[in-house]
């Protein structure tokens, strides 16, 4: 039997904790022949339900579930970890302003990235979920300066799933004939969903859809504001569906992308696209051998190209944020 893989989950007791551990456990994450040692990390006050859920995930008897362990200080929790799925953050809350909200989740990425850089195995491969996600990855990085930065992403991929979502809805065809849709940008209202290369049923997708009206005042907003949607008609924020686009990002990561596909992960930008070097920005990736690749060679439209650099404009002005606050 090969040896346990060993994956941290912060925020284990949170709400998407709660729909994650049961899809790793499951070895929807790592493939079915994959054992699993799943390390939690919570806060104090989340360790007692952290262990309610351990006690769930033991009454599931998952065959690939070696071991459980709960943790409160990250040093131990990421100690030996292969992947890290960085769950937890400090939702922002009423009258909460940008700066507060920054601070506060470099105060717990910015430990939590050092653990990383002290005692995680040499392949760790670091995922973000807690908002301001790509910001968080950004300052988890800088504070793991031994670990290469490639192994720092931010997820986008919900909103690449609710994308597909929507063009399967519009078009009636099923999202398993719908490819080479593309999440640009930062995970926020800003975000660029782009279906100028994408391919309906073989065909290009906006000849398919013909209607730029729908594009610009359906489409675009409804992928960029759906996590409002969602919590306005669910009374909770997207827990599952945010769960399940961890799981797709991981697996890509690790197991590589289908041929003749992308999908959309915000990772470090090495100036493609004209994203400035070093921005976590969502671009179009395939994955092989364990490392994401932008998609090159694409041509963006104007009206793209201004959607594109409204979003990364958005990072950049984040980045300064963080820099000014002193926490990259
Ligand atoms: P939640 O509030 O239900 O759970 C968060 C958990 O994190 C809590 O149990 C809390 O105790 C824990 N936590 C807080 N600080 C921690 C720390 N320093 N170390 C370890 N654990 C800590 O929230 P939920 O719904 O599970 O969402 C988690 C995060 O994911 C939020 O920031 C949310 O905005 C974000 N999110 C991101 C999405 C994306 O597409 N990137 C989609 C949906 C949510």
């Amino acid at each position: 039997s090969t040896t346990p893989v060993k994956v941290t989950v912060t925020g284990a007791a949170g709400q998407i904790g709660y729909a994650l551990l049961f899809r790793i456990a499951s070895g929807a994450l790592l493939g079915p022949d994959t054992p699993v040692a799943l390390r939690l990390l919570e806060i104090p006050q989340g360790v007692k339900a952290a262990e309610g859920t351990a006690m769930e995930l033991v009454d599931c008897a998952f065959p690939l579930i070696s071991s459980i362990d709960i943790f409160d200080d990250p040093k131990a929790a990421f100690d030996g970890a292969n992947v890290g799925l960085l769950v937890g953050a400090r939702p922002r809350t009423a009258g909460m302003e940008r700066a507060d909200l920054l601070s506060a989740n470099g105060g717990i990425f910015g430990p939590q990235g050092a653990a990383i850089n002290e005692g995680a195995a040499s392949d760790i491969r670091v995922l973000v979920v807690g908002n301001p996600a790509n910001t968080n990855a950004l300052i988890a990085a800088s504070s793991a300066p031994d670990v290469p930065s490639s192994r720092f992403t931010a997820m986008t991929r919900l909103d690449q799933n609710r994308a597909l979502g929507q063009l399967s809805q519009k078009t009636g065809v099923p999202v398993s004939e719908i490819k080479k849709v593309t999440i640009w940008g930062n995970h926020s209202a800003s975000q660029y969903p782009d279906i100028f290369h994408a391919e309906v049923a073989g065909k290009p997708a906006a000849e398919v859809i013909n209607d730029q009206a729908w594009l610009e005042n359906d489409f675009i907003p409804t992928v960029a504001k759906r996590g409002a949607a969602i919590i306005e008609a669910r009374g909770a924020s997207s827990a599952a569906s945010a769960a399940s686009a961890a799981i797709d990002h991981v697996h890509d990561w690790v197991l590589g992308t289908p041929a003749g596909d992308w999908t959309s992960a915000a990772i470090p930008s090495d100036g493609s696209y004209g994203v400035p070097e070093g921005l976590i920005s969502s671009f179009p990736v395939t994955s092989e051998g364990g490392e994401w690749k932008i998609v090159q060679g694409l041509e963006i439209s104007e009206f793209s190209r201004g959607r594109i650099d409204a979003s990364v404009a958005e990072l950049g002005e984040e980045r300064e944020a963080v820099k000014a606050l002193g926490l990259l």
